[in-house]
């Protein structure tokens, strides 16, 4: 990996871009008809997202240093000041591809809709009514609004992630803004898909019977996952690459179980679902390719919230509208274990500083678990919680000669992984913590696939376990 901090690229990059951004033209512009050529068209989409992304990151660096968008890199021996909030750009790329690609998936739609029977072999595929001999087709209005609620709900939280970057919000007042941004899916939901029942697992039939209804509380658990997603991401993060690694990392496992259904031997019910993940996905794991190749260790630019909430709101639209948001949360286990690790400090219960990534050492070149310092001793009642946590190995607690604690690890996944296996090299522990997060995610995906059945006897055909 270069690492040149030069805005302009080589030769050797604007040839390779130039190449791939040629190629994907070509493609898109042969790709329009036929069974996978919205797919085909996609990949070459997200080979121009990523060509597109990587040119604009390295050249809008410093433009957005000269507007203050930049942070320092606190795990350095020099501090140095490198551009902040690039995934600005991955989140701008990523919507005006998606948006240029809307046609392909619909192409055979959008010809049956207008030929009036010119072109009678595509209708004929796509008949829905046949009245007084002439057949009509009815465009799928239902999945064209998935698409929109999409770009709309993706649109929202970019712009309200640079608003974050701009001004940098209160934590507790920016955690519920994606609620605010998933507003056009739940809509969108309601009126298409509507299904509020979940399955319920065979030993806990005879009391809850077979399906349970959830109603509203249906709604408020996909409005919570709407708010867990971009924050979640956003605070598995301060080590250079984590952010973005952990996103692609969820990105390819989503893909790989979309593959799962789309490459079963019998045409599989839940075949547009994933076809639509797939569209979502692909450009995003372009765009974000381009943005790793710049802040993995030692970054040359930092991602910002607003790549944080771009992603993690990318992965609520898939699992929303997809309807297999359980199978995503199976994907978010190391996030959901540092969420709610994180809980004491987030809710104030012990303090919060404003940065709790991991101290560096530059004595040592090493990362060590970053501290809360203890200026008044805490509450019997703290005191008894830190050092139950403390027994457990799952903090670590400083006390002074009179027993009384002066200092506590800060409660986050990154922190607590020092603890348990000692200091490491910034990248080092990048590598280790995302090594861990696709293990459990491929885990999870062998349960989901292989398990389900055991609890619940008929497949989630429908997305509704
Ligand atoms: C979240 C975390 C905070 C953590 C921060 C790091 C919570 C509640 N908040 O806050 O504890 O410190 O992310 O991103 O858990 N930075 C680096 N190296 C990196 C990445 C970031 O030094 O690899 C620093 C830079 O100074 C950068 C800043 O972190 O400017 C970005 O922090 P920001 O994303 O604004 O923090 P929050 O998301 O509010
Ligand atoms: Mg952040």
């Amino acid at each position: 990996m270069a690492t040149s901090s030069a805005s302009a690229l080589s030769f050797t990059e604007t040839l390779s871009l130039l190449s791939l951004s040629l190629a994907s033209f070509a493609v898109i512009a042969n790709t329009f008809q036929g069974d996978g050529a919205p797919l085909v068209a996609s990949l070459a989409f997200s080979g121009l997202a990523f060509a597109s992304s990587y040119s604009m990151i390295r050249w809008l660096g410093p433009t957005f240093m000269k507007a203050g968008l930049k942070g320092k890199d606190m795990s350095k021996v020099n501090k140095k000041e490198i551009p902040e909030t690039m995934g600005a750009v991955c989140a701008v790329v990523y919507l005006l591809i998606i948006t240029v690609f809307i046609p392909f998936p619909f192409y055979k739609d959008i010809v049956a809709a207008t030929s009036g029977g010119g072109n009678r072999d595509v209708v004929l595929e796509t008949i829905e009514h046949v009245q007084n001999g002439r057949f009509l087709h009815k465009f799928p209005h239902n999945k064209l609004a998935s698409y929109l609620s999409a770009i709309l709900t993706v649109q929202s939280i970019s712009i309200l992630g640079i608003g974050d970057d701009l001004f940098d919000i209160r934590w507790r007042h920016k955690f519920f803004i994606p609620g605010i941004a998933s507003i056009p899916l739940l809509i969108v939901y309601f009126v298409d898909f509507g299904v509020t029942h979940i399955v319920v697992p065979i030993p806990l039939r005879p009391y809850l019977g077979e399906l349970l209804q959830l109603g509203p509380l249906y709604y408020l658990y996909m409005f919570a996952i709407a708010i867990f997603c971009p924050n979640s991401i956003n605070i598995l993060a301060g080590i250079n690459g984590i952010e973005v690694s952990q996103s692609l990392v969820i990105a390819c496992l989503l893909v790989i179980n979309d593959c799962y259904y789309l490459l079963n031997p019998y045409p599989h019910p839940a075949t547009d679902s994933h076809l639509f993940s797939l569209y979502m996905l692909l450009p995003f794991i372009g765009v974000s390719l381009a943005l790793w190749w710049h802040n993995w260790y030692p970054s040359r630019v930092f991602v910002g919230d607003t790549y944080c909430y771009f992603a993690g709101m990318v992965f609520a639209v898939v699992g929303i509208l997809g309807h297999f948001s359980k199978t995503l949360l199976l994907l978010f286990i190391p996030q959901i274990f540092n969420f709610i690790y994180s809980a004491p400090q987030l809710f104030r219960i012990v303090e919060c500083p404003r940065h709790r990534l991991p101290r560096f050492n530059a004595r040592t070149n090493l990362m060590e678990p970053s501290v809360t310092e203890w200026v008044s001793p805490p509450k019997p009642v703290i005191v008894i919680f830190l050092k139950v946590l403390h027994q457990l190995h799952l903090l670590r607690v400083t006390t002074n000669e009179k027993g009384i604690i002066t200092e506590s690890t800060n409660f986050t996944l990154l922190n607590l992984w020092l603890v348990w296996f000692g200091p490491k090299r910034e990248d080092r522990l990048a590598i280790e913590i995302l090594a861990m997060q696709t293990v459990v995610g491929l885990f999870g995906l062998f349960v989901r696939h292989n398990f389900a059945l055991l609890l619940f006897e008929k497949d989630n055909l429908k997305g509704i376990l």
